[in-house]
């Protein structure tokens, strides 16, 4: 008899019964406590001076940039007395340093030359950057480290504001750039919808990679000696690198094969990025175990890449796809899916830790009637099959246990919105 798919994912340390959820719970609290002392932690729990009780401007013009997994995005968004926004000018080009290695020098060019058709619209210009950078008071970002398989090694340290703006030849010129996360964008496009409805307001991404920003008493950011501790501001987690997550075998050969070995776990185990190579290793273990007909082993064992539209074209049944190509009877079919729901389900469980944890951490949302507002963006979140289900039902289960309200939000181009609205008011 062979083992059934529950059993094989437990004896590879993947399933999801076997994650201790209040275990998880507790160390992020203990990693978030660190980050924000300053003190040894897999978090970084970047500040960002961005408040969100600044009123937004009507009528004027603000450039955005959207450097995000693998597109690089520009436009100019103006915010009518209603605070409805439009989008114009817009324009998608691939990120520097995907496809291939790229100088400190002619990233910043790059990213000058898409800036350059629209650069006289504004003088003030949103960059939402979607990579762990420290930012200074006035809004620039120091790269911190590079993610999502981006190699473009010189960057790392300098200053991407400044940088940009030397690159365009305008510094000194009165432009002023503000860097921000792409979670901090997703929590100020949240609040633009939410208004004052909520006590609280966070952002999560789950698309390429992943991560979380929450708002945090500044008391509680005991690692700087300049805020105001009766003000409050937005936390950038990086919760992408958590690194107490438990991990099974298959997650450090993942990450092993990556950038970045080492970095980034947590995002290893759980985004869109590494989704399909996880989901390819689980199956060709099972294969090598000998858990399918002959056949389907052997074809699988043959597949050399698998995409995160590939496992949700299986699962949606789609007549044509890598996989249905590859599993030659119903028996085999049934355990394929089950391992792939199964690959799906952790993460889903993982993805509802980390929304706990700062759900709680925040404080907020104690009085059903001002709940906090979780303004989810990314594409891994929505698109990949029963995947928001899942989450939200053990969100709901964790955060109900704990008395915690909320409320899941979703706004169309949240990061571009986010930082349309930063760079106009902060
Ligand atoms: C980056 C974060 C980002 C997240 C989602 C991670 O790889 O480190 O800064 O917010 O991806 O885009």
């Amino acid at each position: 008899m062979k083992i059934s798919s529950q059993e094989f994912l437990a004896n590879q340390g993947l399933a999801a019964s076997g994650i201790d959820a209040p275990a998880v719970l507790d160390d992020f609290h203990e990693e978030m406590a660190h980050g924000l002392a300053g003190s040894d932690s897999s978090l970084a729990m970047i500040p960002t001076f961005i408040t969100v009780d600044r009123p937004l401007p009507a009528d004027e013009p603000v450039v955005v940039l959207d450097a995000g997994g693998t597109n690089l995005r520009v436009a100019t968004v103006v915010f009518d007395r209603a605070g409805k926004a439009e989008i114009m000018d817009f324009a998608k080009y691939e990120m520097p340093g995907i496809s291939a290695e790229i100088s400190g020098a002619d990233f910043f060019l790059q990213f000058a030359s898409y800036l350059q058709p629209v650069i006289e619209k504004s003088k003030k210009i949103g960059f939402c950057f979607s990579y762990p950078a420290e930012i200074t008071p006035d809004c620039d970002g120091r790269l911190l480290r590079w993610t999502k398989e981006v190699k473009a090694p010189d960057v790392v340290g300098k200053y991407i504001g400044k940088g940009l703006l030397a690159a365009l030849g305008l510094k000194g010129s009165g432009r002023r750039v503000t860097i921000l996360n792409d979670t901090i964008a997703t929590l100020l496009a949240g609040k633009a919808i939410g208004g004052g409805r909520y006590s609280s307001y966070m952002g999560f991404i789950l698309g390429t990679g992943t991560n979380i920003a929450y708002i945090e008493q500044n008391s509680n950011i005991t690692k700087r000696n300049d805020l105001d501790v009766s003000g409050s501001q937005a936390i950038n987690v990086e919760s992408g690198n958590f690194d107490k997550a438990p991990r099974g075998h298959l997650d450090e050969v993942i990450d092993n094969s990556t950038a970045n070995p080492g970095g980034q776990k947590f995002e290893k185990m759980i985004s869109g990025r590494y989704f399909g190579d996880l989901s390819l290793l689980v199956l060709q273990t099972a294969a090598r175990e000998e858990l399918f007909s002959r056949q389907t082993g052997q074809c699988i064992l043959a597949i050399k890449e698998l995409a995160g539209r590939d496992v949700d074209d299986f699962l949606g049944k789609a007549k044509k796809s890598v996989l249905a190509d590859s599993v030659f009877n119903v028996d085999d079919r049934e355990y394929v899916e089950e391992l792939l729901y199964g690959v799906i389900d952790r993460s889903a469980k993982l993805t509802a830790l980390n929304l706990s944890a700062a759900a709680i951490k925040s404080g907020a949302g104690r009085n059903a009637e001002y709940p906090v507002c979780i303004n989810i963006d990314g594409s891994t979140y929505y698109k990949t099959t029963d995947y928001k289900r899942r989450a939200e039902s053990y969100l709901a289960e964790i955060l109900g246990a704990r008395g915690v309200s909320f409320d899941i939000t979703r706004t169309d181009e949240a990061p571009i919105i986010g930082a349309a609205i930063a760079g106009l008011t902060q």
